[in-house]
């Protein structure tokens, strides 16, 4: 049985390190994807019962999320400053440190595993199928970056500049990958942090924060270095992102939330994944059993909340297996069992909260020429719990076409031609990912080099993202800033300031 405990790492200062002659003894050369190495749940249903059982009722992270608001201009104003002195701390410190406070949260965040998927189930309705590999990704941030920092101070020969205070606004739906990369992505660059949570994961950003202070505390560092920071208010949020002493922003959410902090801040570089609308293209050379479970996972996977999700299905060609495709499909995602994260069998989750008018509308509102093959029905009294829908006859510059809803629904286009279907996938303003099933070499040339979008899958679902090997960011309104792609080798460069070191890693 797998326990929190046999999780407890020894600090890696007290380590004997293997030396190379090549670099400094402490410097690592190699990365390893933890999901690589470490036993998953699939290994350890006992662990998993565990941990399903603590999350009804679970107040994990709350006594935090109770101190850190925010509720007053003055108190929001001090937050600053305070990161700033602390930031001040951080950046007198060598860049090997900094490395090794950053593989230290990595071992912090791994001992903290139990903890973050009995969070993020209670919090957001994450199972821990979906919620395992994301903590998976966040520990691979934190190592990942620990590591690059390094590469950075060998190409300049030389500490980089200090970067000024950095602000991570990150998103609900990956509420301990996304927020774990971009902190750590901060520090690694010199930066100090101020967290604020989106309000529907505020205690699962608490237990990160928990997490890295225990690793910040073994190097006697200041918590303030990395700031929890509980702001409902929306004019503190403003406040927040207005003052001139925040240097940059690092959001994850809606396109809508990037403009709007770009008018309250033009000057400010913000790096920003935001919106998608993504869509799988399935051709009759297709492996039709891949592509069924491919297309489930990336449309239904925790409950089509991901931002890289597949809302959208394109058959190509009305051929015979297109309609057998259609079938196995219609099979496969009407015998997923839905509850939430507290049924061990459960295969998809609940939505993170009542849906909104524009989600509401996704799951009942058919367009001209649409019909329903699954209708997705409410399933129980807390108005989140919702079977998934699969509606067909989407056409292009519908609303669905080019609407991100968030939710477990799958429109299905059909297209003529490849071509066609590749304008269908370029017609939407997003460009986050996409993927194509096709076993001909040719068909995936075509897409792979007319398609536009940020993350390409051929034969994959498009989902899941692994740090360093499929380093992940948009195109078009996907994208805002300066920043490359997260989990990719010159993401830090693009936070840090530069303003002697070559152009590229
Ligand atoms: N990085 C996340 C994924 O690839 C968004 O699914």
């Amino acid at each position: 049985l797998r326990t929190e405990e046999d999780h407890t790492p020894q600090p890696r200062r007290q380590q004997n390190r293997q030396t190379e002659d090549f670099s400094e003894p402490t410097r690592p050369t190699t990365f390893t994807n933890v999901a690589d190495t470490d036993p998953n749940l699939a290994h350890n249903r006992a662990w998993a019962r565990e941990i399903i059982s603590r999350m009804a009722g679970s107040t994990l992270g709350q006594d935090l999320v109770t101190a850190h608001r925010v509720e007053t201009s003055q108190a929001l104003d001090e937050a600053i400053s305070a990161a700033i002195s602390a930031g001040k701390t951080w950046q007198a410190l060598p860049i090997a440190t900094r490395s090794e406070v950053l593989l230290r949260i990595g071992d912090q965040l791994a001992a903290a595993r139990g903890r973050l998927l009995e969070v993020m189930g209670a919090e957001t309705g994450k199972t821990i199928e979906q919620g395992d590999p994301e903590v998976s990704e966040g520990i691979d941030f934190a190592r990942y970056y620990g590591q690059q920092c390094l590469q950075l101070d060998q190409i300049a020969g030389a500490t980089p500049h200090p970067v000024g205070l950095t602000v991570v606004t990150p998103p609900w739906n990956f509420p301990m990958a996304i927020p774990t990369g971009s902190m750590t992505s901060a520090l690694a660059a010199g930066s100090p942090v101020i967290i604020k949570p989106a309000p529907q994961a505020q205690r699962t950003a608490a237990v990160i924060v928990q997490a890295i202070w225990a690793a910040l505390e073994e190097y006697d560092l200041p918590r303030e270095l990395v700031t929890l920071l509980i702001a409902e208010e929306s004019s503190l949020g403003s406040q927040l992102v207005s003052d001139s002493r925040v240097d940059r922003v690092i959001l994850t959410g809606a396109y809508e939330t990037a403009q709007l902090f770009t008018d309250m801040r033009p000057d400010m570089p913000l790096y920003g994944e935001t919106s998608g609308k993504n869509a799988i293209v399935v051709t009759p050379t297709a492996d039709l059993d891949l592509a069924v479970a491919d297309v489930v996972d990336s449309a239904l996977g925790h409950a089509g909340q991901k931002c890289s999700a597949a809302s959208i299905l394109i058959l190509v060609g009305q051929t015979a297996v297109s309609k057998r495709f259609h079938r196995q499909l219609l099979d496969a995602v009407n015998s997923l069992v839905v509850d939430h994260p507290t049924n061990p069998e459960a295969q998809m989750g609940p939505v993170v909260e009542e849906p909104g008018e524009k989600l509401q509308r996704g799951l009942t509102t058919l367009e001209p020429g649409q019909r329903w093959h699954l209708v997705p029905k409410r399933l129980d009294g807390t108005g989140r719990l919702f079977s998934p829908g699969i509606r067909s006859g989407v056409r292009p510059g519908s609303e669905y076409h080019i609407t991100e809803y968030f939710g477990p629904v799958l429109g299905v286009m059909s297209a003529d031609t490849l071509e066609d279907a590749i304008a269908y996938v370029n017609a939407v303003p997003y460009g986050l990912t996409s993927g194509i099933h096709s076993l001909d070499p040719d068909e995936i040339a075509t897409w792979s080099e007319h398609v536009a979008a940020g993350n390409l899958y051929i034969n994959r679902g498009i989902t899941g993202a692994i740090v360093r090997r499929q380093p992940f960011g948009g195109w078009k309104r996907s994208a805002i800033g300066p920043g490359s792609k997260v989990g990719g080798p010159n993401y830090l460069l693009g936070l840090t300031d530069w303003t002697d070191a070559p152009a590229t890693l």
